[in-house]
């Protein structure tokens, strides 16, 4: 276990999947591109990042995947003929990704699976806890679940899964947590993980929802987990040793998340989130919702 509890300030990213249930909108574009309301989902990931103060960002990608930097890096002559027009809103937005934080890449080469993707972060992310937040989960800025999760690895030291109640007929779809309770509503100690269980051999119906705070323990022990469900190095087969052995990093606790979560890989959800994050936007949000109402009376009058 980390003794001194260096304080995190390191985010990594996976962002190397294929996004197949996005095609053929994903055949020549990253699936983390594609846009919710008018920013690409990738970019609220970072922001999320960012306000939980870390700044130092490790995207790990692959193949057709370098829209993803030239989002996340300036583009001279977009914003010459944008300072030209004087449109210094759209000026603004378009330099407000390329200032949002210290980016950082590798490639995964070989797609084995999210684990092997988080262990490509090793030598970047070096001995200190950091934090993983998955690309296909959009939390909403107005719930902050990585603050939370950072106060309680500091807390408790290990790590910390963000776990959430999903019905027993979704749980095959995450990893799973069995876990008991701690004197905090929102703290779990996590004594097991299984990736993906039918909901018959699921222990609970708490879901892994993509943020994790690490301890670079972790490191070690993914070089050592064998393949799992899919074929693929799972994290959560690396978390379930951790939490079976506190000795090698430390305990594994989970942070229940109550909050809004979309997930953007799968299309309902996506045009869930678009809808949702579009009502509330103060510029495009009255008139969205007016015309939404509309078009719902409509709906249900027909
Ligand atoms: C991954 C993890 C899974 C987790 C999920 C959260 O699965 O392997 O444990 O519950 O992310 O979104 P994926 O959705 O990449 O198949």
């Amino acid at each position: 276990m980390s003794s001194s509890r260096p304080r995190i300030s390191k985010a990594v990213i996976p962002a190397a999947g294929l996004g197949t249930r996005f095609l053929p909108a994903t055949k020549a574009t990253p699936k983390e591109m594609l846009p919710v309301v008018d920013k690409p989902a990738i970019q609220y990931v970072v922001e999320e990042a960012v306000t939980a103060g870390l700044s130092d960002v490790l995207m790990v990608t692959g193949r057709n995947k370098r829209p993803l930097e030239d989002h996340f890096d300036r583009n001279y002559e977009l914003e010459e003929v944008l300072r030209d027009k004087g449109d210094a809103t759209k000026l603004t937005r378009v330099q407000e990704s390329s200032d949002l934080a210290t980016m950082h890449y590798v490639r995964q080469g070989d797609p084995k699976g999210l684990g092997h993707a988080i262990l490509c972060a090793a030598p970047h992310v070096g001995d200190q806890p950091f934090a993983v937040l998955l690309g296909d989960d959009l939390i909403d800025p107005r719930d902050p679940l990585l603050a939370r999760m950072m106060a309680v690895q500091e807390q408790h030291g290990g790590s910390v899964v963000a776990l959430m109640e999903v019905e027993p007929e979704s749980i095959h779809l995450y990893g799973c947590a069995a876990a008991a309770a701690t004197d905090e509503d929102d703290v779990v100690r996590v004594s097991g993980l299984v990736e993906k269980p039918s909901a018959a051999d699921a222990p609970s119906n708490l879901a892994i929802i993509g943020r994790y705070v690490l301890d670079p323990a972790v490191f070690e022990v993914l070089r050592k987990t064998e393949p799992g469900r899919g074929g693929e190095i799972q994290i959560t087969d690396a978390l379930q040793t951790l939490a079976n052995e506190p000795a090698i990093g430390g305990p594994v606790h989970g942070v229940v998340f109550r909050g809004r979560r979309y997930d953007t890989g799968d299309r309902a959800d996506y045009l869930r989130a678009i809808v949702r994050l579009a009502c509330e936007r103060e510029d495009l949000g009255p008139d969205f919702r007016a015309w939404l109402r509309g078009y719902v009376a409509e709906e249900m009058g027909g």
